[in-house]
Formats: structure tokens, sequence, C-alpha cells
């Protein structure tokens, strides 16, 4: 939050009260009950804080579904919270707001229903006053109700976004009431309109002051204005702007004040970014007239092993390790995100499409979206838009995904009323939706009604539209779908599911979907059609349920996926479950990043196959990789020229003939000892990287990614714990139970070991280390300062500490 010095006259004063955190001492149960009322017998329910995900803890059962993670989702649960509110606050206008409940939430007050929101993803805000008990103790009742075949992938359940409460004089402004537009921008002047508005206008002859603060925390622009209507339009300008770009996303505030007889009666702040964005029909997205070419990823909104409770160090660092493989572009796929995701996007410079839905009337699961659809879509649309249209990184609204109306001859008027909701309530910004049907939305008009047209999983077919349509603006909205597991390695290398080991191997070979493509042939179609915006893979992290390709895709609508149990989680990412990255992370930063890298991969721990062949790949972003085994060169490569063949079996290519150029390889005879690559660039070495034939498992490595963090109790350490050798090398193959210890000024949030079969429960205190690695994720304590002391300790294996400072 930006701290403003209010430039005030001696009488001013503030008399707002900000929203308030109400995310403490809540109660929880989950059990079919009645427990609205006031007097209702909570003593023995369970303490929690909010963001809460109830089914996050486990334990994994075969008898939840599979396709959502295995958890116990489903069934309903109650959260209650007793509050006082004191007797001088009786003049207020009191409201709560959920930034979203995991679902259908019916809220009560003081025993008295106060509201009704049953998508799990939109935030919301009930008026509490008349409900209230001045001077008394007050109970607010939640009650949720998540429904078994209601999601294509875990949702999480509970109160797992921020709850607030606000206590408002009786003019103020509304939830989410401003929007800022830009409508003129120059180097000399950008020219800034704002909408605001107004709760209560019509008792007061209160005012509005506007203020424009740099990230200086300057002041560059106010006018203060009589509250007149419910709606007041201001317009500002602010000279020489600095720009929001995507390598240096600079960001204004937006103040807004409302005053009563010089008295600050209510304020809200609206971080805003001054830029232009064109989508164009030749030359992909301009940012302030400059191509952004969209190296995207499709991002479900779980944590990972701290499940969907909205964490926002969880959400910041998921966002660095994709920005670290080259990402400039998120799609919320298939849902509104969290209100963090876009704040950390806006912050980092990373663009992002927000998608409203996965179903519109037509169902993918028994209990999904197209039961609410015909009630709610318009409000949970437009509020989406609401919400988001302040955010500099938002370029886009995706109206669905995939919906199944693409296939009828009328789906196009829906898709029109959807895209024209979109424009009304934000002219600036462009409608999109991700087809997966070819060429069915095209011949049914759906095709038309949006601005922008995504493809998921048609890499070829976006020259062939491009010569049918020539204006229509095409991207990959979704692509590539490949699958592998972290550090696995299957030999001979092939295109296969083995379902012996429930494992995919990292050669990435294509495995996955029907639909799936390697990444290497969505880099190459995007290369020749340059008309496309880009491509958004799916999907950047791991993620709970799915667990393609094992588990009843054949049978996927509506059913179980539990045929290849215990797989439950995601295989799709190049960065597993808990943010380590795969082979694969290292293909996409070759071709979406310039800082010289290269990668080489497999292990070199093949005890048994000494003297076989054993296929080698580098990835490199450099022109030239040179190979060398115990210090003997296997040859120079060229980036481009020397291709590689990629075992897969996928549309439109025959069995094992795709030649990649993305790729470099080798076969050399095994040998245990050093596996070198150097990469070159006009002769020269900028990069180098080796791996180790590892010896027995002789300690446990303990890593945090940050050795401060701050002791507010929300605050993450990301601890990645690995068994390596008396050198240092990471055994690739250990499988070790760590039991973990944490004293001090914090506590474990989760561990995790980012194999999509493993049944231990991410909030346990142990772990099995999957390909020789997992992660520890350490949490500080609200006011706790101090030291967090970490211990480590496996079978057969030292003990291992580490110290994080929390303050
Ligand atoms: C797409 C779908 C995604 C995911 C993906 C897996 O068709 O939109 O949600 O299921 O397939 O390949």
């Amino acid at each position: 939050m930006v701290c403003l010095l209010i430039a005030c006259g001696e009488k001013e004063q503030n008399k707002y009260l900000p929203d308030q955190a109400f995310n403490e001492e809540w109660l929880f149960k989950k059990a079919e009950l009645e427990a609205q009322n006031f007097d209702f017998d909570d003593h023995n329910w369970d303490a929690v804080t909010l963001p809460h995900d109830w089914a996050i803890a486990g334990p994994f059962d075969r008898q939840h579904n599979a396709r959502t993670g295995g958890l116990p989702v489903t069934g309903m649960g109650w959260y209650r919270k007793h509050f006082d509110v004191p007797a001088d606050m009786n003049n207020k206008r009191i409201s709560i707001e959920f930034d979203g409940a995991m679902n259908d939430a019916y809220v009560w007050v003081n025993g008295q229903l106060v509201g009704n929101r049953p998508f799990g993803y939109i935030g919301f805000e009930f008026d509490i006053t008349d409900h209230i008990r001045f001077g008394k103790e007050n109970v607010i009742a939640v009650r949720l109700n998540p429904k078994d075949l209601s999601s294509r992938w875990y949702p999480g359940a509970g109160l797992y976004r921020n709850v607030r409460i606000k206590y408002n004089e009786t003019t103020h402004i509304a939830q989410w009431g401003t929007y800022i537009t830009t409508p003129e921008i120059s180097d000399e002047q950008a020219h800034i309109k704002i909408e605001t508005k107004i709760n209560g206008s019509k008792a007061t002859e209160a005012q509005l002051r506007t203020t424009i603060i740099d990230a200086q925390d300057q002041t560059i622009a106010t006018q203060t204005q009589a509250i007149t209507t419910a709606i007041i339009d201001t317009e500002l300008s602010v000279k020489s702007p600095n720009r929001w770009q995507p390598d240096a996303p600079y960001l204004y505030t937006l103040v807004s004040e409302v005053l009563d007889d010089d008295q600050v009666i209510d304020r809200y702040e609206s971080p805003f970014g001054i830029r232009t964005i064109e989508v164009t029909v030749n030359d992909g997205l301009l940012v302030n007239g400059e191509r952004l070419q969209l190296n995207g990823v499709c991002m479900h909104h779980d944590l990972g092993p701290l499940g969907a409770a909205v964490n926002y160090r969880a959400t910041e660092r998921q966002v660095e390790i994709l920005q670290n493989m080259g990402v400039n572009a998120i799609r919320t796929s298939h849902n509104p995100p969290s209100p963090e995701l876009l704040d950390i996007c806006d912050k980092k410079g990373v663009v992002v499409i927000v998608e409203a839905f996965d179903e519109w009337q037509m169902g993918k699961v028994e209990n999904g979206y197209n039961l609410l659809f015909d009630e709610w879509h318009e409000r949970d649309l437009r509020d989406m838009i609401k919400r988001d249209r302040n955010h500099p990184s938002v370029v886009m609204w995706s109206i669905g995904n995939e919906i199944l109306e693409q296939s009828q001859k009328d789906g196009w008027k829906l898709t029109k009323h959807l895209s024209d909701i979109c424009h009304d309530e934000d002219p600036s910004r462009k409608t999109t939706i991700g087809f997966n049907y070819y060429p069915a939305p095209y011949k049914n008009q759906l095709a038309f009604q949006v601005d922008v047209v995504g493809l998921n999983y048609w890499p070829l077919q976006l020259k062939e539209l491009r010569e049918q349509y020539p204006d229509m603006i095409l991207y990959g909205s979704e692509t590539s779908s490949q699958t592998s597991s972290r550090g696995i390695y299957h030999l001979p290398i092939q295109a296969d599911v083995v379902k012996e080991t429930g494992q995919v191997s990292s050669y990435d070979g294509t495995v996955g979907p029907p639909w799936a493509y390697p990444p290497d042939v969505e880099f190459e179609q995007q290369e020749l059609n340059p008309h496309s915006l880009g491509e958004f893979m799916w999907t950047g992290f791991d993620y709970l349920g799915e667990p393609t390709p094992y588990g009843g895709r054949d049978n996927s609508t509506n059913g179980y996926w539990n045929d290849d149990w215990p797989s439950h989680s995601s295989y799709f990412a190049p960065i597993d479950l808990t943010g380590l990255p795969k082979d694969r992370y290292y293909l996409y930063q070759s071709q979406w990043t310039e800082t010289p890298m290269v990668h080489v991969l497999p292990h070199w721990n093949w005890e048994g196959k000494e003297g076989e062949e054993i296929p080698i790949y580098a990835y490199t972003n450099a022109q030239e990789v040179e190979l060398f085994v115990n210090g003997k060169s296997m040859g120079k490569k060229v980036k481009g020229k020397d291709k590689t063949p990629i075992p897969a079996e996928f549309h439109f290519f025959e069995k094992g003939t795709y030649m990649s150029p993305y790729r470099l390889s080798w076969s050399v005879p095994y040998e245990p000892g050093t596996l070198e690559v150097v990469a070159y660039k006009d002769g020269k070495e900028v990069a180098r990287k080796s791996v180790n034939t590892a010896g027995t498992a002789a300690q446990i490595q303990l890593s945090p990614d940050r050795q401060e963090i701050t002791a507010d109790g929300k605050d993450l350490s990301f601890i990645t714990v690995s068994v390596r050798d008396e050198e240092g090398n990471l055994v690739p193959d250990a499988s070790h139970m760590i039991h973990f210890e944490v004293d001090g000024a914090g506590k474990i949030a989760a561990v995790g070991n980012g194999d999509p079969r493993c049944l231990l429960s991410f909030k346990g205190d142990k772990m099995e280390a999957f390909s020789g690695q997992m992660m520890l994720i350490v949490q500080s304590q609200n006011g706790k300062n101090g030291e967090i002391k970490i211990k480590a300790s496996a079978e057969g294996l030292p003990m291992a500490e580490s110290t994080i400072q929390s303050f």
C-alpha cells in the first residue's frame, strides 16, 4: 500500500476507518448442519485463520475424485466468527467483503441471511448494517457446499481468499468504485479519466477529492468536486508520464477521498498504469506501440502443497519462477483469479488474459457452472470486469474456455451477448475466447463475435485460418499439453504412457492427451505465423487434479479419474507442483530468454548400463553446444541445423517423424563421471553446465529461497531439500523419507515433492524425496520476531540444520 502525506489544512482530519482484515479467529466445522443461528454451540469447532482450504490437508483417498485432486473437497462446511461491534459505530454502514468463497456461499449475521453467492471464484460484498448488534457480540456464519463433479480440476474448498470488514460513513466509495481510463497518451501528457461510484450520495454535502500520486509518493494532480450524483466523472492529466511497460512496470496510485466538512470520511486507493495496448492484425500485441510476443502460460489457481488458500508470497514466487523461464503473459484458466495475482502482475510487468468461464449453458461436468449460468453469468462477468479493469497488466477479457456451444448453430448469440457485456463494462479492452473445435466455431459464426480468436491446440490452423480470414486476429490460447515427471527418464526414449511407473519421461517425447503437441511444434508455428499474438502453454505450474495421461482420459466426461490411482495431480507443466523445474523448463527458457544459458539431461547415474548408448539432450539459446564426457569432446552441434527426432504421435504428424530444431542431442556410451555442455556464441563460450555421477547418499541439503522473512504470519520461505553425496552431487533417485522440525518464530506451512502419485499429506511434517528433492515451506508467525530453526533428519543420514530470520 502506498503511504500518502495529505497536504492538509489545520481543520482536515482523518475520520475514515480503513478496511479491516477479517481473517483471524474463525471457527470451522465440516458437517451437514444448520449452524446459522447466533447461539449455535460452536465451542468444539476448529480454530482457523483465513484464507483457509479445508481439503488440502487430505487425506488423499481414491474415494475422492482424482480429477479434482483426490482430496476431500466436497460436502458441507461451516465457518463462524464471533466479533464485537462498538456502540459508537451505530451511525456507520458496515459491510463484509469476500474475495471469493468455494463455493455456494450463504452468509448469515446473527441468524439472519444476508446473501448468497454461488460462483466460487468471484468476489462479493454484503451490507450487514441492518443485522448488527451494536455494542454487543455478533456472529457471522458462512455455509459452503462444494459438490462432487463440479470442476475439471482441484477447486479447493472453503473461505480460501481474503475477507474484510468495512466500517464506512453513509457516504462512501463503492466496492470496486473507481474506473480509470487513459484515453490519450503522448510523451508530453496523459489524459486520465476517472469514474467514481459513490454509495449514499444523496444524504450529504460531501465532496470527492481525486489525487494521482507517483511511485515516489509525490502528488501529480488533484481535483475536488461536489458529490451531486452517484457517479462522479473526473479528468486529470499527468505531464511527461512514465509508462507501464513489461520491462519497467511503472505504477501510479489514484487516491479517492470523500470529504465532509474538510474531514476525510472515506479513502480508496487504486493503483494504475499509463500505457497503450493495441491488438493488431499483422503485428501482434503492441504495448506502448512495441510488439510483445506473448510467451504465455495458462495457470490454475492452486498453489500446490498450499492448496487454493491465497498467499501473496506463494503467488509472487510462482510469477518469479515463470518470468525466469521467459514467461511474459498469463491466462487465468479458466476463472477469475485472486486479486493478489493481478497486483503482482502489475508490479512485475506480466500481461494477463482474465478468463471468466469454463462452461456456459452446456455442462462439461454434472455440477459445473452450467447450473448457474442463466441466473448468474451477467452478474459474475460484470463483477469480474469491475474488479479488475484498473489493472494495467490485464490486456484482454476471455469469455470462455472450450465452451461446448462451439458446436451449436446458435452458439454465436451467447458469444455476442457475453462479448457485448465486456465491451459495455470496459470499451478499452478486447474480448477473446479459447476454441478447441475446428472448423465448427468459424462455420457457426462464434469466432466473429469476439475481437481476438484463441486456438486451443490447433497450431497448424494458424496459417489455414489466416488464409481464409485475413482480418482475423489469432493466437494460441492453449498450447502443447505435453506431460512429464521431474527427474524421471525412461530408456529407450519413446512416447509411451508407462503404466508400471505411473510417471512420464523427461526426455519429453510427446506424451499427453490426443491433442497434445511438443513445445517444439508450437515454437515453430509461432515463428511461421508472425501474425499470431503468441501462445499460452498448458500449464505454467503443475496443479492438483487432472492427472493426464493417467486416469480415465477416455471416459473423461463427468466421470471419476481413478483408474490409475494414486495419480492425482497434473504432469503437464515444465515446473512441478512445488516450483521445482523439470527439464522442459529449460527448453522454454532456451526459446523465450536471451541471457545465455545451456542445460543438459538426463542425470548421469546409470549403474548397470556401462557401455550402453545413452541419449543426451542439450537446450540452449546460444548458437552451438559442445558435449564433453569425462573431459573428452563428443562434438559440437549447431542449433537449428542439427535436429533431434522427437518421438511423438500427434495431430497431423506421423509417429516419430518430427525433427526438432530446438533441441541438440548426442548418443554416448555410458561411463560414470562428468557430463558437461559448453555453449558458444560467435565462437566464444557463453554458458556451461555439468552433471556428475553421484555416489551414495551422504547428506541432506537445505536451500531456502529467502533467508529473511516478515513476521506477519503470512510470509514464506521455500526450502528446497535435496539428498546429496559426499561431494554435494544430487542423488537423482534418492527417495528418503525426511522428517522436519521447525522451532522458534515460524512453523511448517506445507511439504511436497512434485510426485503426482505421492499420497503423503501436504500438511504433515515429513515427506519422501522424489528424484532426490522435495520442498519444505516455512511460514512466519504474526508478531514473532527472531530465528526460525529448521532440522531435517532421515534414516542413515546426518541431521541437517538451517536458520532463517523472521522480523
Ligand atoms: C484443454 C482444457 C484444459 C485442460 C487441457 C489438458 O482442453 O481447456 O482445461 O483440460 O485440455 O490438455
